[in-house]
This record gives structure tokens, sequence and C-alpha cells, in this order.
């Protein structure tokens, strides 16, 4: 299993923070936001990870982040030029991927949930993690039925038929490289990772299991700060984050 940590992207609603700042490298309380993500992936196991970056802010990555060497893990970067929607990390990233299996982290997401048995046990299919939240409109929403099996999952739904938001960390067999080049972009313009679920939710080969420790978005002022205050709150009482993040070295 590889991982990629996507990075990119525009950060709109940040303005004016991120006008000459890329977000992923704003402070989430003492550490810079990506550090959250590639704790994520470290903590799982995944040493292997691609960073995508904007054009723009590639050489402050590079100078944060260097070789991996500080985390016990390798680095690679790529540049994706325009922000073309999250699906396209797979295709910004299909070298890197090669033939294996690839967990995608976005750059913004700050998670609290040990996920190194998920990894382990992943073999095929796609596997994604949802949450209960009290604004589910603003994320990709999973219906369920009775037993607790998908049913769909929609795009930031003006009428969402559930309050689980599908979060930023998703595990794909190695065809999601041909599933992501076969997406049409959304309205928006962008390929939304949200269709690339629903193909596998098609093929009967999709996982949604719930996250149950901490997550945040941190794309908005009020996540931002949130997940600043559930950090710092966790530093002082000393509660490590979960377990596998004890093998990190500190810089
Ligand atoms: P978003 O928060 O959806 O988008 P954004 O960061 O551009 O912010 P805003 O909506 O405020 O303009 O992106 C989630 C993560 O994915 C974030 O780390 C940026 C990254 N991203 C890319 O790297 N490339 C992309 O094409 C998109 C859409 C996002």
């Amino acid at each position: 299993m590889k991982g990629i940590i996507l990075a990119g992207g525009r950060a709109t609603r940040l303005r004016p923070l991120t006008k000459v700042i890329t977000k992923q490298l704003l402070p989430v309380y003492n550490k810079p936001m990506i550090y959250y993500p590639i704790e994520t992936l470290i903590g799982a196991g995944i040493k292997e990870i691609l960073i995508i970056v904007a054009p723009e802010h590639a050489g402050n990555f590079m100078n944060m982040l260097g070789s991996g060497r500080d985390f016990d893990a390798k680095f690679s970067y790529e540049i994706q030029d325009e922000p073309r929607g999250l699906a396209d990390a797979f295709i910004v990233g299909e070298n890197f991927i090669g033939k294996d299996n690839v967990t995608l982290v976005l750059g913004d997401n700050i998670f609290d949930h040990d996920f190194t048995e998920h990894i382990k046990s992943f073999k095929k299919g796609a596997a994604v993690f949802a949450k209960e939240v009290h604004d589910p409109e603003r994320f990709g929403v999973v219906e369920f039925d009775k037993n607790g099996k998908a049913l769909s999952i929609e795009e930031k739904p003006a009428k969402p038929k559930s309050n689980y938001a599908v979060v930023g960390i998703y595990s794909y067999d190695n065809k999601v490289i041909e599933y992501a080049k076969s997406l049409k972009p959304s309205a928006r313009g962008e390929i939304e990772i949200t269709d690339l679920n629903n193909v596998y939710l098609k093929k009967g080969e999709l996982q949604v299991n719930i996250v149950d420790g901490i997550w945040e978005d941190a794309g908005t002022f009020d996540s931002l700060l949130r997940a600043g205050n559930i950090m710092a709150e966790k530093a002082k009482t000393n509660v490590p984050r979960h377990s596998g993040l004890s093998r990190i070295k500190k810089k």
C-alpha cells in the first residue's frame, strides 16, 4: 500500500490567510497542518508517500518536509498544474502508484484514529470512511440501508439522505487509475472523488467504515480553529494521538 497526500488546491475559503501561504503549511497548534495527514499515513504503516502540491508552493513543501527521512519515511513530490479535483490525484500519481494499492489522505484533514488494521487488511476494491456530522451538506453523504449497507453517495447534496459524511481518507486497488481517467468533470469543473466512489459502489466493491475518532476538515476558519484547539488540548493533557505515532521522530 502506497500513500498520497493531496496538498494543492486554491484554499479560497481561508483567504486572506492563504493569499501567500498554502493552507497545508498553516499552523494547527504546534505543527504545520500537513504533519497530521503525514502522521496518519505513517502511523498506519505507510512509508512511501507522494505529496501532490500546487506549482507556486512546491518549494515551500520541499523545504518543510524534505526527503521524509526525519519522519522515517520516503517522500516524493508531484505538481498538479491546476486543481482539477480530488480524483485527479490518481492521474497525477499514476507513475508513483505503479501496480500497488493506494491510500489517499487530503492535506487538510486531521484524524485521531488508528487506521493500521484497516490498511493491513485491505485487499481489493475501495474502502472509505464516514462520520456523523451536523453539516453533511458540505461533504459527500452516504445513504445506508437498515443493515448498514451503503446505498448511495451524493456530493454536497442540498437535501442529505443521512448525517454521515465521507471523510478525507480513501483506500483503492490499482484499478483506481483507470477509473479516475474515465471520469467526466462535474458542474464545478472537477473530477469528483464521489463519482469515483460511485464507480466502485455500482460494482459492489465499495466498503464504507465508520470513523469513531476525531476528524476535522480544517478548510474553514472555524474548523481550523477547532482543529488547533483540539490538538492543543491533547498536547496539554499529554494524551498521545493514536498509538502508531510514537514511531515518528520529532524534528
Ligand atoms: P478542498 O478543501 O475541497 O479545496 P481547496 O483546498 O481548494 O479549498 P477551497 O474550497 O476553500 O477553495 O480540498 C481538499 C484538499 O485537497 C486540500 O488539501 C486541497 C486539495 N486539493 C488538491 O490538491 N487539488 C484539487 O484539485 C482539489 C480540488 C483539492
